[in-house]
């Protein structure tokens, strides 16, 4: 068919449109690649947490931002980039707070439920604590540094209605974080907020309101992560 790539996925034979991603082709044939940072919601991937790590003819390559081509060997799933997608899970967790009881994205949290997938009872890194703030300013947002994860989801995604960017990174490297335009956040409407609490993968953007109004157990990976 014209526009279309054969291919493979752990020897399994996959066809797919030519320019589609291999997590996009993966999915179209029933494979999974587990992602962070891409959302089938947010247009042009970036690549920033490389969880999706996989084996493109022998080298490893971001399953989100290569695209499929004829005659590809792709490896998803071998002993090894499990692990790599493990330790990069459990370095996330090192690298900020995360106390899941007590934060208001339990259960509809992915990093979360990428943890309860590869099992981590605990991080092979050691903690590191950091000290970031809580932004309380937005109108309808709370903030919470601490959590994030810098897949640059909310920058690339929510954008007033007259094109303006809402989030932007603050610094580079490891003193980098995601902060909110605070003109835009005095003034987004309710939906804006709400889309963007809800393209965050984690509990950094929280829509202020009742907490834990959905109970846990009623949550996207409260039965299957
Ligand atoms: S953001 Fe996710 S992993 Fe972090 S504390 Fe909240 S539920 Fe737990
Ligand atoms: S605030 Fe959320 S969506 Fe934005 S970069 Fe951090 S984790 Fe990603
Ligand atoms: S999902 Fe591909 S790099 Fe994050």
């Amino acid at each position: 068919m014209p526009g279309q790539v054969t291919f493979t996925i752990d020897g399994k034979e996959c066809k797919a449109q030519e320019g589609q991603t291999i997590v996009e082709a993966a999915r179209a044939n029933g494979i999974y690649v587990p992602t962070l940072c891409y959302s089938k919601y947010v247009e042009n991937p970036v690549g920033a947490c490389r969880s999706c790590t996989v084996k493109i003819n022998g080298n490893n390559g971001a399953a989100c931002i290569n695209r499929v081509q004829e005659g590809m060997n792709i490896q998803v799933y071998t002993r090894q980039l499990e692990d790599m997608r493990k330790a990069i899970i459990e370095a996330l967790f090192v690298e900020g707070n995360h106390f899941c009881p007590a934060c208001e994205k339990s259960g509809d949290c992915e990093l979360q439920a990428a943890a309860y997938r590869y099992r981590i009872m605990a991080p092979r890194f050691p903690y590191r604590f950091p000290s970031r703030h809580i932004d309380f300013s937005p109108k309808h947002l709370v903030l919470e540094h601490s959590r994030c994860i810098l897949c640059q989801r909310c920058v690339r995604k929510i954008r007033t209605e007259d094109g303006k960017k809402v989030f932007a990174y603050h610094h580079r490297g490891a003193k980098g974080t995601v902060e909110i335009d605070p003109e835009i956040a005095r003034t987004m409407p309710e939906e804006l907020a709400r889309e963007a609490a809800d393209i965050c993968p984690v509990g950094c953007i929280n829509f202020k309101g009742k907490g834990f109004d959905r109970p846990i157990g009623t949550r996207k990976y409260d039965k299957e992560p």
